[in-house]
């Protein structure tokens, strides 16, 4: 065999890209692109900060957090492991349950670790559409084989929202005993029902739970899964001892014992805002699948539709979480965060028919831009002072190019959508009801 002349991955590394999802280079103040929630109470910070030493001198123990985590749900502290964030608990669960020759049923769309999670350790994945509605259950049933190792139901699924029912847990369990149901409620405490209970009671399901989303803890990375202490004792086993740190077992801690009326505000008004969001962005023509989610996912005819909603929202500020033209499934969708406050749904609402249904398209006129007051636009313009004051309007900020014009570049930094060399390069995102109307010329350079 020929030794090759520099380090090679391995072949399961080898097909993969490290996690990255589109950026715009337009400065960005509100992101709404991650799925995280809302910031938690100040206080949590200012216990870390009274906190002993010791808690960063030794080695932590997740023990603490696991037995308070035990008692809430009422289990047995062998039931619980905690794990940094989500994502370690589900890949730890692939590595303990699955391998080469072992397969992984996945709805699709899905949260996109899961698939490469499993090519990691050499699994086979088995996609099952669901795109959204009902779990498909008979057509999950129908694709188990003596192989199957793992069975994932993401409920409220990332990135459509839509859930599953307990019975759809009972009989993917039933039917197969063999594999582990991979029950990620990530989401689970927006969704109206919670599967906690159901989970539980099935010997082959583990649950998995995270302080990322409803909690506001993302940046501290704990999630956790429970389950039959035999499971957990595989995906104990299945990961590093230390995986996380003591501040952030502390900050776990902290916020089990301040309760959770805090969550149960940032839930209602969750749901309240996607309420908003499915409503108007289904009236500008997306097509939106009911969200029991944090975020709402809005599906456009094609993928230029979708990257046009992206940049034009970043050109006011706003990031949201474009997906590419792979998988089809995600072609042309856009997923939107609930951002968990008045004013900023009420911007993100405004910028969102700025994007899809302006009501005026105004080139270098800032007379015109002024008389906007709060109505949906676009701003084209050849400075990045023009950039800024449309942006400051709330009308989509568009470049252009031309002799006279900043840079490109200098458009973007200051918060151009696009540039583009006048409007109608525009035309295949223009909105049927503007595109009646005609499109305004570029202004003439002298
Ligand atoms: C469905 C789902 N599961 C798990 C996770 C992992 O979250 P974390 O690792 O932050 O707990 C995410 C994160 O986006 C998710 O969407």
């Amino acid at each position: 065999m020929t030794r090759p002349a520099r380090p090679t991955p391995s072949d399961a590394v080898a097909g993969l890209t490290a996690y990255r999802v589109p950026r715009h280079g337009a400065p960005i103040d509100l992101v709404l692109s991650g799925n995280e929630g809302v910031a938690p109470p100040r206080e949590l910070l200012a216990g870390l900060a009274a906190a002993d030493l010791e808690l960063l001198r030794r080695y932590p123990s997740a023990a603490p957090l696991e037995a308070a985590l035990a008692a809430r749900f009422g289990l047995d502290p062998a039931q619980v492991v905690v794990t940094a964030g989500g994502d370690d608990a589900l890949e730890r669960t692939f590595r303990a349950f699955l391998g080469p020759g072992r397969e992984v049923i996945l709805p699709a769309p899905t949260f996109v670790m899961l698939p490469k999670y499993a090519q990691l350790v050499g699994a086979t994945v088995v996609d099952v559409p669901w795109p959204g509605g009902a779990f498909p259950t008979d057509a999950v049933l129908a694709a188990v084989t003596p192989d199957t190792g793992a069975i994932c139901v993401v409920s409220p699924n990332n990135p459509t929202g839509a859930v599953a029912a307990g019975d759809d847990l009972r009989r993917l369990a039933a039917a197969a005993p063999h594999a582990v149901l991979v029950v990620d409620l990530a989401y689970g405490e927006m969704a109206a029902v919670d599967l906690t209970p159901v989970a539980l009671a099935l010997p082959n399901a583990l649950v998995f739970r995270t302080f990322s989303k409803a909690w506001g803890l993302a940046g501290a990375r704990l999630g956790y899964a429970l389950g039959p202490a035999e499971l957990v004792s595989w995906v104990r086993a299945a990961g590093n001892p230390y995986a996380v740190s003591g501040p952030s077992v502390a900050l776990g801690l902290a916020r089990l014992a301040a309760g959770d009326a805090d969550v149960r505000r940032y839930v209602a008004t969750v749901r309240a805002e996607r309420a908003a969001l499915t409503e108007l962005l289904r009236e500008a023509g997306a097509e939106v699948p009911d969200s029991e989610a944090n975020f709402v996912l809005a599906r456009f005819p094609d993928h230029a539709a979708a990257q046009w909603l992206h940049d034009a929202l970043a050109g006011l500020g706003i990031a949201v979480r474009l997906f590419g033209e792979e998988p089809p499934e995600l072609c042309g969708a856009v997923r939107i965060t609930c951002p968990g406050n008045a004013n900023d749904l009420t911007r993100v609402l405004h910028a969102l028919r700025s994007a899809l249904e302006p009501g005026a398209l105004i080139v270098e006129d800032r007379l015109a831009l002024a008389c906007l007051e709060g109505q949906p636009g676009w701003y084209f313009t050849t400075t990045a002072e023009g950039i800024a004051a449309a942006r400051a309007a709330g009308a989509v900020p568009i470049g252009l190019t031309g002799p006279e014009a900043d840079p490109p570049e200098a458009l973007v930094a200051a918060g151009a959508a696009r540039v583009v060399s006048g409007p109608d390069a525009l035309e295949g995102v223009l909105p049927a009801a503007v595109r009646a109307q005609g499109l305004p010329s570029a202004p003439r350079v002298p």
